[in-house]
């Protein structure tokens, strides 16, 4: 810890944007700072970033904030947490990304996945990762890297190649060459095993991906790593790091066995906490590393959803029936139901439980009597719907979920948080400040850098109040919508 410091700065850096916070002991956020990140899509399904836009985006929002609060000597900690999945490769002598890194969303890998399904190799990848072969783990982006960009093979013939997620790429940058990655993001890439300390040789061999080009796996809280004092005015410690939705789970207090969260972000993220024993579902759910500190790990079921805020977006920007989110609930409002349409976001296919990276989205139902109001409708309806498909998984892997906490941008839609317990059946709780992600890589970092005891104590001290919201809806209405909208995933190409 810095002595001189009692705030934490986190860096959030995600799909669509990088975000710098402050938070002091009690969770409040003191300064924030955002940059949009630019999408590149050469090619449909594919989608990729410019590692140095993301590294540029940290830094200037890290200073910015940092400076608001008063300066680096203010600061005591830093904590980091990223989108997860997403692969960079970069040159261990420059320092300098090797090719535009590929976005956990990228589906360019679907052949390879599709192959190695065939060639058998599922059973042993999910059995030792806890993960499924689909083109959104980092893995097969990975190795398609190595195959299709004469950079990325000519250093890894060199001994010079860095391959890792986001917060690997920050701390590599923000440290001048400390190589590391944390549990909860390497037990995203399917070359870690759930029961295992590092990474395993065999399924490295498996995709083809050189043990050599991987960072050393790390806790998710601790004596992590140190931020060089040119960024921020003093050198400061790194004591946190997690995968965004790990984050969100701590962030939301979900730190016993059965506590689940949801995050309305780009997509739809649910963890269910797991406790010590490593998670195996049996109905198309990931295990993965919830949190490792001390060498001791706590694991989560996941269900990844792979369109949420992203469907408001496409109706804003694309489709210009919105003119911004907030839009949407006072158009659901509007109107009595749905009118029999239903919205299937597969925009980039169909995550948990479903896997199925072919088929693409549909709109059904419509009629003449169908407005916008109801479009609008029916897409904040398939967030409740996709998480009850969730729920259903989650249920008969023995994960029963008692309540839900939500949070996430698009969670702060009222109509939506409502339609969420009617759906659901269960009581929804959504916290007063819903960037659950940032504040739960504060908790993990205030606790690493040693500002509290545990990190029970950390959330408690920071998470703040909360909203409940009860579930008001018959049950055949309930069964009359969830029909729906499972005719209209049955139906689609
Ligand atoms: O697994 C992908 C996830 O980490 C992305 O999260 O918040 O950028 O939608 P987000």
């Amino acid at each position: 810890m810095n002595p001189t410091g009692d705030l934490t700065l986190v860096i959030d850096a995600g799909t669509t944007s990088v975000r710098a916070m402050l938070f002091d002991r009690e969770g409040r956020m003191r300064a924030v700072a955002q940059r949009e990140l630019v999408q590149h899509y050469p090619r449909p399904g594919w989608v990729e970033h410019d590692a140095g836009e993301i590294w540029q985006a940290a830094l200037a929002c890290g200073r910015n904030v940092a400076t608001q609060g008063g300066g680096g000597d203010r600061i005591a900690c830093i904590g980091i947490t990223n989108q997860r999945e997403t692969v960079v490769a970069w040159d261990r002598r420059t320092g300098k990304p090797l090719h535009r890194a590929i976005v956990w969303q990228d589906r360019r890998t679907a052949p390879l996945c599709a192959e190695m399904r065939e060639a058998g190799h599922e059973t042993v990848v999910q059995e030792r990762t806890g993960l499924l072969l689909d083109p959104y783990f980092s893995a097969t982006k990975m190795r398609w890297l190595l195959d299709n960009s004469d950079d990325v093979a000519a250093a890894a013939r060199s001994g010079d190649l860095a391959l890792g997620t986001v917060e690997s790429w920050l701390v590599w940058k923000l440290t001048g060459g400390a190589f590391l990655t944390d549990a909860s993001n390497a037990s995203r890439t399917c070359l870690l095993p759930l029961a295992g300390r590092t990474w395993d040789a065999g399924l490295c061999d498996l995709f083809g991906v050189p043990v050599a080009a991987l960072g050393e796996v790390s806790d998710n809280a601790g004596d992590l790593a140190e931020a060089l004092p040119e960024w921020f005015g003093a050198p400061l410690p790194i004591s946190g790091l997690a995968g965004d939705q790990q984050a969100a789970t701590v962030g939301q207090a979900c730190l016993e066995p059965g506590d689940t969260k949801a995050t309305y972000g780009t997509g739809a993220f649910v963890l269910t906490n797991m406790g010590r024993e490593v998670p195996r579902s049996r109905h198309r759910l990931v295990g993965t590393v919830l949190a490792q500190v001390g060498g001791e790990r706590a694991y989560a079921l996941e269900g990844s959803v792979f369109v949420a805020g992203s469907l408001v977006k496409w109706l804003r920007d694309s489709l210009g029936v919105i003119d911004d989110a907030a839009q949407t609930e006072v158009l659901a409002r509007s109107v009595e139901d749905n009118a029999g349409v239903v919205v299937v976001p597969a925009l980039a296919g169909l995550g948990a439980p479903h896997w199925r990276p072919d088929v693409r989205a549909s709109i059904s139902g419509l009629s003449f009597a169908a407005t916008r109001a109801h479009l609008a409708r029916a897409a904040l309806e398939a967030m409740s719907h996709q998480t009850h498909d969730l729920a259903v998984a989650f249920a008969a892997d023995g994960a029963q979920w008692t309540r839900l906490r939500i949070d996430g941008g698009m969670s702060a839609n009222d109509w939506m948080a409502q339609d969420m317990a009617n759906v659901l059946d269960l009581v929804v709780e959504r916290p007063d400040f819903v960037e659950t992600t940032a504040l739960g890589a504060g908790m993990l970092a205030a606790y690493g850098a040693g500002l509290f005891a545990s990190l029970g104590e950390a959330a408690a001290a920071m998470r703040g109040s909360v909203r409940e919201f009860e579930p008001t809806m018959g049950q055949s209405e309930r069964e009359q919508r969830l029909a729906l909208w499972r005719t209209a995933l049955s139906n689609l190409a």
